[in-house]
């Protein structure tokens, strides 16, 4: 059974398959789970700066009647007094019956699961990876496209730092006739250990691109990311690289007619205002997906029954 989710593989993929199942039928009618979870309580844990996980998460729970509490930066907690993630976990499973935890060092989260007598979800740890939001990724291209696999699927922007793209891609993988173009600077490619452990390892087609209107129009879906501003070493090194890739409406009219647009959020400059009014972009959606994952998430990290 599942009892923290701080890898995408975490999940087996029958449990992934339930999960979504379930988010799916949240979705079509939330008002049947409002209030699954009364009496029960989430913290979230946030040492990074959030708008829409955070947000998503706080709302999921008041979704199913539960309630929230925790702090938004690091500042604002006793890490600010020098408190160990190990110190600060053990004392919030006194206050909360789940977690969700975002911190800018990788592996923290997992740290703190091991310490913890409730739930802890990854809600982000630095540029390693975000299950959650590939929860709401898969959810959205179930939802759009009607299935998992048998898809040609474009990741584009900074495929180094973006933990969005590094679990997606983990999880993609396990579906069948998934193809992947990676689509990025030289410098910002996708990390060596993720093309050997999940590309190579498992033979997944892929090839890699420089120039996005050079592949746009064979994808099934087009997975845009901002650069990672704040993982940089050098302002100068993001400067150079931040507008590389930027989503028009002439590139858009390169792309098939059922290409669907997806960004995990926030957009920088990496796509025009011009295609959200496109049917095919749905990144707004997306956020909306976010929610009812998280719905289903904690459902199933609480072991709580639908009534
Ligand atoms: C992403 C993240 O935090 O990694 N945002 C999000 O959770 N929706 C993507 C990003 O910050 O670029």
């Amino acid at each position: 059974m599942l009892k923290h989710l701080i890898d995408p593989l975490d999940l087996s993929l029958q449990e992934l398959d339930q999960l979504l199942e379930l988010a799916g039928r949240i979705a079509d009618n939330p008002g049947r789970f409002a209030h699954v979870c009364q009496g029960k309580k989430l913290a979230t844990l946030f040492y990074e700066p959030s708008t829409r996980t955070r947000l998503s998460f706080e709302a999921a729970m008041l979704n199913l009647g539960g309630s929230v509490l925790g702090f938004s930066s690091a500042d604002s907690s006793s890490a600010a007094k020098g408190e160990t993630v190990e110190d600060t976990i053990r004392v919030v499973s006194c206050y909360a019956d789940i977690c969700a935890m975002r911190h800018p060092k990788e592996g923290a989260p997992m740290v703190a699961s091991r310490y913890s007598s409730i739930p802890v979800i990854n809600a982000g740890d630095g540029g390693h990876q975000h299950p959650t939001q590939t929860l709401t990724d898969l959810l959205t291209i179930q939802r759009s496209k009607g299935r998992l696999g048998n898809l040609t699927v474009g990741l584009c922007g900074d495929l180094k730092f973006g933990r969005t793209v590094h679990s997606l891609m983990k999880s993609l993988a396990r579906y069948e006739g998934i193809r992947f173009v990676l689509i990025s600077p030289e410098e910002l490619r996708v990390p060596d250990y993720i093309i050997e452990d999940t590309l190579v390892a498992q033979q997944i087609p892929y090839e890699e691109a420089r120039r996005l209107e050079d592949v746009i129009g064979k994808l099934d879906v087009l997975y845009m990311t901002r650069v990672q501003r704040e993982r940089f070493f050098n302002e100068e090194d993001y400067i150079r690289l931040k507008d590389s890739y930027i989503l028009d409406m002439d590139k858009m009219a390169m792309a098939r007619e059922d290409m669907v647009v997806l960004h995990p959020l926030p957009r920088v400059n990496e796509i025009a205002a011009a295609v959200d009014n496109d049917p095919r972009a749905l990144y707004f959606q997306q956020a909306q997906n976010g929610v009812y994952v998280r719905m289903a998430l904690i459902m199933t990290l609480l072991g709580v029954k639908e009534c």
